[in-house]
């Protein structure tokens, strides 16, 4: 099955639930990478920056926490891996340090795929890169098939996008690809506070809601649908006791949209909402509840930013 059948039997069947919902996987055309990307750069949007500071100030930590010593080779695979801008500061701080490792960024998108290795080679001309396009879910398997030792990164709190059971499939999938005292680097946003959090999915720039309604217009372009995205708005929600923003699209009024390609109608009523996005928040309790006995995955040491909005945990294989 082609990415566009998929995509479309999705729209179709995410369309015809009740409570409708659009998988947060297809923001990311070339227009949602540049629009996440400036989401990034938002003065609200805390987490880049809590990681980034955790990357520039604890890179060595960080590093002394894989257990690699310098005279063996190893592959350093990061899942989901974005701009690189956070992991520049730790293949930096590898380089100098003279470790031997080949870095392999997998994304599934291919613009943004272009981007990082653009940067890294420019950054590290002598780096070796291995660039892997596909989602995480599907190449894992065949990416981590090389006997050299390895470590895993899978930052930016992309875990906080899946659902606590699929998360907790993911990590027991990343586990069994690695052996006994191998490392995944996990960065996740930590539970907090209302005041902090809901500004982070609802910028007074109005970028995030361009970004979610960015998904109504990929469906209007690649679909010949007729959205009008001045009748849906961005309605996020969070409470700290759920510990879990979600992102909505909300029907400003009674309408019909025809979706051409699939020759199908959808009924929206008034204030009906299209769920699109999950970011969970974490602590360790909620971290150590994903991870089920079959994983063998255990936290080995956790760094923080100065205002504990975030930590990287490191992840040992039992
Ligand atoms: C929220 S961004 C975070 C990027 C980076 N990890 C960081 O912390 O800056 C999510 C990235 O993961 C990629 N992505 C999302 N779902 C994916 C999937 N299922 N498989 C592979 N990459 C995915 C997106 O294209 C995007 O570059």
């Amino acid at each position: 099955m082609t990415k566009n059948t998929t995509f479309l039997n999705d729209v179709s069947e995410g369309l015809s639930q009740n409570p409708k919902y659009l998988s947060s996987h297809y923001f990311y055309d070339k227009a949602g990478d540049e629009l996440f990307q400036q989401i990034m750069a938002m003065p609200e949007y805390y987490l880049t920056n809590s990681e980034l500071e955790i990357f520039r100030q604890q890179s060595e930590a960080i590093i002394e926490s894989f257990g690699i010593t310098k005279d063996e080779e190893f592959d350093l695979i990061e899942l989901g891996a974005g701009d690189g801008k956070k992991t520049q500061h730790l293949l930096k701080t590898l380089i100098e340090k003279g470790f031997k490792f080949k870095y392999m960024p997998v994304d599934i998108s291919k613009n943004t795929l272009s981007v990082i290795t653009g940067r890294m080679e420019n950054l590290f001309p002598d780096l070796e890169i291995e660039a892997r396009q596909g989602d995480y879910f599907e190449v894992l398997d065949d990416l981590l098939t090389s006997d050299l030792p390895k470590v895993i990164l899978f930052i930016g709190s992309n875990l906080g996008n899946m659902d606590d059971q699929t998360a907790s499939d993911f990590l027991e999938k990343i586990a069994f690809h690695l052996k006994s005292g191998e490392k995944l680097l996990l960065g996740l946003d930590l539970i907090k506070s209302e005041d902090i959090v809901l500004p982070a999915y609802n910028d007074a720039a109005g970028i995030t809601s361009a970004f979610n309604l960015n998904l109504l217009k990929r469906i209007n372009n690649e679909m010949g649908a007729n959205f009008d995205l001045e009748s849906f708005e961005h309605a996020p929600e969070y409470t700290e006791e759920e510990g879990i923003a979600k992102s909505f699209l909300k029907s400003k009024v009674d309408q019909t949209v025809f979706i051409a390609d699939l020759n199908q109608s959808f009924k929206f009523k008034k204030d009906e909402r299209i769920h699109t996005e999950i970011s969970r928040k974490y602590n360790d309790q909620i971290l150590n509840s994903l991870l089920s006995a079959d994983a063998n995955l255990e936290i080995t040491e956790q760094f923080l930013d100065s205002q504990q909005y975030f930590a990287d945990y490191i992840l040992t294989k039992k």
